[in-house]
């Protein structure tokens, strides 16, 4: 790995994956650069986990091969139209704006460009996240392989098409929200039984990495295992029955319709 890899703003995207790079990746440190609109915090950064200052965008990015975009989505067209001038098409870069397509940043360049969009969630912060990835036409398969695994050291990737990035906004990024509703309230469930609620946060939250790990590892659909574990007659599937009664499935499809409208809702104006 020779490439230079840069970050345009320091803040807590870039930071999270700068730490999943250098964890993962020895020597990778020499090879990151990072600016940002105050120096002060890129300055930061860079002295506590050794990587490379560079004192502005335009030098980022005459410097680096690929470039992420770890600003906020109101801050691209000062950016871009700043660094544009300046980078060469054969560069790939990588966005990680909400509700910013790869048409409306190559846009700002004026010509053919290596345009990646990102859409990772939360759990990055803990290298589990869910991380999916879409590119435009001028990116070459093997530039497709290095982002893929670059972001690995932060969680999972996925390559998909472009207009399923709404679909995946919700399901990875926004389900983390409903998920730790769903721990609250189980664990909520086991206090009024009498368990102590620090415990019950851990039994729950752990269940559910287990659960998890099941579907994706053992590659045990969610029916199954729901299934497996509802033997006739028995506990579980009387809770399986209390939630049926209330709904579950249906209020969670509800949540997922309410934020894909809200998305479109904001991608319109
Ligand atoms: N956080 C998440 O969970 C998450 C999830 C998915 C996608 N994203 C996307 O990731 C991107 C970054 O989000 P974030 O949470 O990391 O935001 P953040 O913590 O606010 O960081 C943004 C950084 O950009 C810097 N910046 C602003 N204008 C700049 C400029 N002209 N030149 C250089 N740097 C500039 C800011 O510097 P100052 O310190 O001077 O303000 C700040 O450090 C956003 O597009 C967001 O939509 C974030």
């Amino acid at each position: 790995m020779d490439k230079k890899i840069g970050f345009i703003g320091a803040g807590n995207m870039s930071s999270t994956i700068i730490g999943g790079l250098i964890k993962n990746f020895k020597g990778m440190n020499n090879l990151i650069y990072v600016t940002n609109r105050s120096k002060e915090k890129a300055e930061r950064l860079c002295n506590e986990v050794n990587i490379n200052f560079c004192n502005s965008n335009v030098d980022l990015a005459k410097t680096c091969d690929v470039i992420f975009l770890g600003i906020k989505p109101d801050m691209y067209g000062v950016v871009l139209k700043e660094i544009a001038p300046y980078v060469t098409d054969d560069k790939l870069i990588i966005s990680l704006a909400a509700g910013v397509t790869t048409n409306n940043v190559e846009g700002y360049f004026k010509r053919p460009m290596k345009i990646i969009r990102i859409m990772p969630n939360i759990a990055v912060t803990v290298g589990e996240g869910m991380i999916a990835l879409t590119a435009n036409k001028n990116v070459a398969e093997e530039e497709i392989d290095l982002a893929t695994n670059l972001l690995s050291s932060i969680g999972k990737v996925d390559k998909i098409e472009e207009y399923m990035i709404d679909a995946v906004t919700t399901i990875s990024g926004c389900s983390p929200a409903f998920i730790a509703l769903f721990v609250e309230a189980l664990a909520d469930g086991s206090v009024l039984q009498g368990m102590p609620r620090d415990k019950a946060y851990i039994y729950a939250a752990q269940t559910l990495i287990g659960t998890g790990k099941m579907m994706l590892e053992k590659e045990i659909h969610p029916g199954a295992l729901k299934d497996i574990v509802s033997s006739p007659g028995g506990v579980t599937i009387e809770g399986v029955y209390a939630l049926e009664k209330r709904g579950f499935r249906s209020i969670l499809m509800e949540a997922v319709e309410a934020c894909e409208r809200k998305i479109k809702l904001l991608n319109s104006k």
